[in-house]
């Protein structure tokens, strides 16, 4: 059993939790212990997409707040007994650089004692530098105090473990054990990959975007229909309407739907949208409706499409779907029905509704699962914001 302090601030989403993980690649469970998480992403609506320096200083407002929240949960914040030595790390505290983010660490760690935790996860890339920075430095700063190891976790190898596990209550989630080789289709704000793992946690590259992500797509899209930020359930539940409607004679184009790659594009996609919305006078609500829904219809299928081709040339016996996207009813459906028809032998799954966003428990879940593996934990910890799954 390890008991895990996890922590997740590589965009906008601020989230520290507490997990106990027991077993192995075949029967992990993962309780929580305590989950605090907070979403910034009002904060972020007014510029129309994620400002990194009000990320970070959201972040350093908020971590220590949902680590206090996190721990009491767990029953692990304990007032230092008097007496005790106070805190004396100056080092990882000038790490933190913003004086009121050591201020609100140190009071932190001079008034709570060290929790019964083995160990720290946090964060190392892909993301926004300064929100990256501001996560490690303060898993850092907590190490050093409380003298545990601090271990960096991709967040996208997160994602794909966020996809493995199922809610078996609002407490508790289970791995259910894949077969290898697997292929992840990670679809986030950042993110358009597949990837394939031959061995747990190895990974080859499949195919990407050549340009933007397609949450990012979904978000600019929305900007565009003057929908908030973040765009992609407001793009969804607008397209829904459409679909309810029974019609849609708009069409937009699959971009790289006919070349012979694993790839993506979808900065044609949206610039297709902008045109359209140039050639309309006015926009009525339901003209929004119908445009969203061609846009889902679009950036569906060629998930569909380009999953589908993965599946073709690389054989795998499962496919995991994750990041924000994979919420995506619409996405959900089509390549279950893709998956169902077509290969019946592959086993596909995705993250339980609660873990699809950005969030800690698959981050102290992904962090377990390597050093249970044997897998080499990474200490050497620096913000890495163009990390690749290697
Ligand atoms: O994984 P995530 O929470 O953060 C990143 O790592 O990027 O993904 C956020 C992205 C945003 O672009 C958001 O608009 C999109 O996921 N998203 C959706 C849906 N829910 C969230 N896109 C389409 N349909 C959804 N239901
Ligand atoms: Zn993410």
């Amino acid at each position: 059993m390890s008991k895990i302090l996890a922590i997740e601030t590589s965009c906008d989403e601020t989230a520290v939790c507490i997990i106990d993980a027991e077993g192995g690649m075949e029967d992990s469970t993962f309780t929580i212990l305590g989950n605090a998480l907070y979403s910034q992403a009002e904060k972020h609506a007014e510029y129309g997409g994620v400002y990194p320096s009000l990320a970070k200083r959201e972040h350093q407002a908020n971590l220590v707040p949902l680590a206090t929240e996190a721990l009491q949960q767990a029953g692990f914040l304990i007032a230092k007994s008097l007496g005790l030595p106070s805190y004396g790390n100056t080092e990882a505290i000038d790490a933190l650089r913003d004086e009121g983010f050591k201020n609100s660490v140190t009071e932190f760690l001079e008034t709570y004692g060290k929790p019964d935790i083995e160990y720290i996860a946090v964060t190392k890339g892909p993301g926004l530098e300064p929100a990256l920075w501001t996560g490690i430095t303060f898993a850092q700063a907590l190490g050093a105090a409380w003298s545990v190891p601090v271990i960096g976790i991709d967040h996208m190898e997160g994602h794909i473990v966020s996809a493995l596990l199922k809610g078996v209550s609002d407490k508790e989630y289970r791995l259910t054990p894949a077969r290898l080789p697997l292929v992840a289709l990670l679809i986030s704000g950042g993110h358009t990959d597949l990837v394939l793992m031959n061995e747990w946690f190895s990974y080859e590259h499949v195919g990407s975007t050549k340009d933007d992500a397609i949450g990012e797509a979904f978000d600019k899209v929305a900007r565009l229909l003057d929908l908030a930020y973040p765009g992609g359930p407001k793009i969804a539940e607008f397209a829904a309407k459409s679909r309810e409607k029974g019609g849609n004679t708009i069409v937009f184009p699959r971009p790289l739907a006919n070349d012979t790659t694993c790839d993506f594009s979808f900065s044609g996609l949206k610039t297709a949208v902008l045109y359209k919305l140039k050639s309309m006078e006015k926009l009525s609500e339901s003209d929004k409706e119908h445009i969203a829904g061609a846009f889902e219809d679009a950036a569906r299928d060629v998930i569909v499409l380009k999953t589908r081709r993965a599946l073709e040339e690389r054989h795998p016996l499962s496919l995991v779907v994750g990041g924000g996207v994979s919420a995506n009813k619409e996405i959900q459906r089509a390549l279950t029905e893709m998956v169902q028809k077509e290969f019946p032998n592959i086993v596909l799954s995705y993250p339980p509704a609660s873990l699809t966003g950005d969030n800690a428990i698959m981050i102290g879940a992904a962090a377990y699962l390597r050093n249970s593996g044997g897998m080499p934990a990474d200490t050497e910890l620096f913000a890495q914001g163009n990390l690749r799954l290697k």
